[in-house]
């Protein structure tokens, strides 16, 4: 039987309420700064599978581990000195990283699908930081959405995909960043990039020098899989023109003409506000009942690589 979900403005009782849902196996979404999450207490085998379950996602999808500090990042994993250079630069941030997991650690292994490493974020939010001081345990949380379904940047995104199946949303309005974490792998030399998100890969690479990257056959982080943030309706890319029956996600001061609607990333050109507004924006767009979203070019540097891998990925799920 499920319980109808609560919206809950984040506030001290709100806070109290999720953090003891948590510490009792139970499953909370709350915002982080790239996009809400579904948490249970990462130390809980059965609150992790209830998250699989929740999701609808295959089980061989590890999960990122939410922690408040290095300090606790290096009791669950191995950190050596790149590793240990990123996270001082960039959490709490949009960053997340892959390491070898600590033999003894206590960290649910499905949680990490069983690989024999494990992924760590430590989030700048900080409604999801008081979260995991108040539980005072590691939070799992992949984006609150049904697996597939786009990621969620607000709360009624989440209660739209995951309906009545999370008893409590923790509401911190709109998400700042609105696009996943980076993911890089520390585990391998050089460390490789696996997914592009919020913190840009040049800012990464002036840090800790150039990145590998994996080629697509091999999928280590399983939600790089070419179809992962799906609309219903399909998407075509670099879109030059637009016709009456197709809905335009337009970028720039200059959106082409004839769409039914358009929804623009960014009038300015800003691929910041542009990956902010994106998942929002194909949200919207999907509900029209269109034939196509028609998407214009997005310029591949900064948050455009990780806005144009979504909508890559999102095209060729309609394939
Ligand atoms: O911004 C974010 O990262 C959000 C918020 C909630 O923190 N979380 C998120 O989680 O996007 P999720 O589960 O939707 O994506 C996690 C990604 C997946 O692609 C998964 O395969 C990868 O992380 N991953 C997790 N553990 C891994 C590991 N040990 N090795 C390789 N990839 C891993
Ligand atoms: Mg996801």
């Amino acid at each position: 039987m499920s319980i109808p979900t609560q919206i809950k403005s984040v506030s001290d009782t709100s806070m109290e309420k999720a953090a003891s849902l948590l510490r009792t196996g139970q499953l909370v979404a709350f915002p982080t700064e790239t996009v809400y999450g579904i948490g249970a207490d990462a130390c809980n085998d059965l609150a992790v599978a209830r998250i699989f379950e929740v999701k609808g996602r295959p089980q061989f999808n590890p999960l990122i581990i939410h922690i408040i500090d290095l300090k606790q990042a290096n009791s669950y994993a191995v950190f050596g000195d790149i590793s240990t250079q990123a996270a001082e630069k960039f959490w709490p941030g949009p960053l997340t990283l892959v390491l070898p997991r600590r033999p003894h650690s206590n960290i649910s292994k499905l949680a990490s699908a069983g690989l024999n490493t494990v992924a760590l974020r430590a989030p700048g939010h900080p409604a999801a930081r008081q979260l995991l001081e108040l539980a005072s345990c590691p939070i799992a949380a992949p984006s609150a959405n049904l697996s597939g379904n786009l990621s969620p940047t607000t709360p009624h995104h989440v209660s739209k995909s995951l309906g009545d199946n999370v008893q409590l949303i923790l509401d911190g309005g709109p998400c700042s960043i609105g696009v996943e974490s980076t993911i890089i792998d520390c585990s391998v030399t050089p460390p490789s990039l696996l997914r592009p998100g919020g913190v840009p890969v040049e800012e990464i690479e002036k840090e800790i020098g150039p990145l590998a990257v994996p080629s697509e056959r091999t999928v280590r982080a399983p939600g790089m899989l070419a179809n992962h943030y799906a609309p219903t309706t399909p998407v075509r890319l670099n879109a030059q023109e637009c016709q009456a029956n197709e809905v335009l996600l337009a970028f720039g001061p200059h959106p082409v003409n004839g769409a039914k609607i358009t929804k623009n990333l960014s009038p300015t050109g800003d691929v910041v506000e542009a990956a902010s507004n994106l998942f929002a924006m194909l949200h919207a767009l999907d509900a029209e009942n269109c034939t196509t979203i028609a998407a214009m070019p997005i310029p591949e540097y900064g948050l455009g690589l990780a806005i144009n891998d979504r909508l890559r990925r999102a095209a060729f799920a309609g394939k």
